[in-house]
């Protein structure tokens, strides 16, 4: 076995994808361990998981910072180093609201909240941080701040579909509400616009007619499950390659 990577995971909920990372390393199947896990929700059920096995977890509550700063003047102190000039135009998620002001008080609060999720992930170092069911967007703010050197990216994210179909909350929905026969997941890098990065593997499984969403969701998940270690250990063998397709 080679040197484990140090891997930091977010999630927001049940944590099903944090606890098949957990098992393969527990059981050796890929180079890497777990320093932290870190959530935007302090209910999600994988904080627990990870507790029970020692692995140190923070929260930052997302929704209470959102509350917070709603209706505030926008001249409310901004993180250190935050220009929302420079956010704005290197951000592709859309389609956001045309209406500036609730433009600017959206990247505001995120800054605000991902000030904080920087600040927990400072005691933790690691090489690669893993969005496992992370459901917030996040913004070139924070990315710029893990992926200090840009042409080495070092956050992945696993989605529910098979991109570039089908971005955004409910992949496995969208799927199967299109009709869709064959439905899949996709776990790509993560960069400034919704769902648009750097494809780093995918698994598909057909969806008959007797299937129904949660039955489209849980085959999609037990494909999440084993795809996301192998990209892992594909990060962590150094065998991604940045430079071709
Ligand atoms: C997964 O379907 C993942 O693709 C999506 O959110 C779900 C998280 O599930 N982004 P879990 O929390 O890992 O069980």
């Amino acid at each position: 076995m080679a040197q484990k990577i140090r891997v930091g995971v977010l999630i927001s909920g049940g944590g099903t994808n944090l606890q098949a990372i957990i098992d393969a390393y527990r059981s050796n199947r890929i180079d890497a361990r777990v320093v932290f896990v870190g959530s935007d929700n302090p209910e999600a059920y994988g904080l627990k998981r990870a507790q029970k096995l020692g692995i140190p977890t923070f929260a930052v509550d997302y929704r209470a910072i959102i509350k917070e700063t709603r209706g505030k003047p926008l001249k409310d102190p901004v993180p250190e180093g935050f220009d929302l000039e420079t956010v704005l135009a290197k951000q592709r998620v859309s389609p956001l609201s045309s209406d500036r002001a609730k433009v600017e008080q959206y990247f505001r609060s995120r800054a605000i909240a991902e000030a904080s999720l920087l600040k927990e992930m400072e005691a933790y170092p690691f090489d690669l941080l893993v969005l496992a069911g992370f459901m917030r967007i996040i913004t070139p703010y924070f990315i710029d701040r893990v992926n200090s050197d840009p042409s080495q990216p070092r956050i992945m994210n696993i989605h529910p579909s098979l991109l570039p179909s089908f971005p955004g909350p409910d992949g496995y929905g969208d799927t199967y509400r299109y009709g869709c026969k064959v439905g899949g997941c996709t776990v790509h890098f993560v960069d400034y616009g919704e769902d648009t990065g750097r494809i780093i593997g995918q698994k598909a499984f057909e969806i008959t007619p007797d299937d129904t969403i949660d039955t489209v969701r849980e085959k999609g998940l037990k494909l999440e499950w084993q795809l996301y270690p192998v990209c892992i250990q594909l990060f962590a063998e150094g065998r991604l390659r940045m430079d071709r397709p």
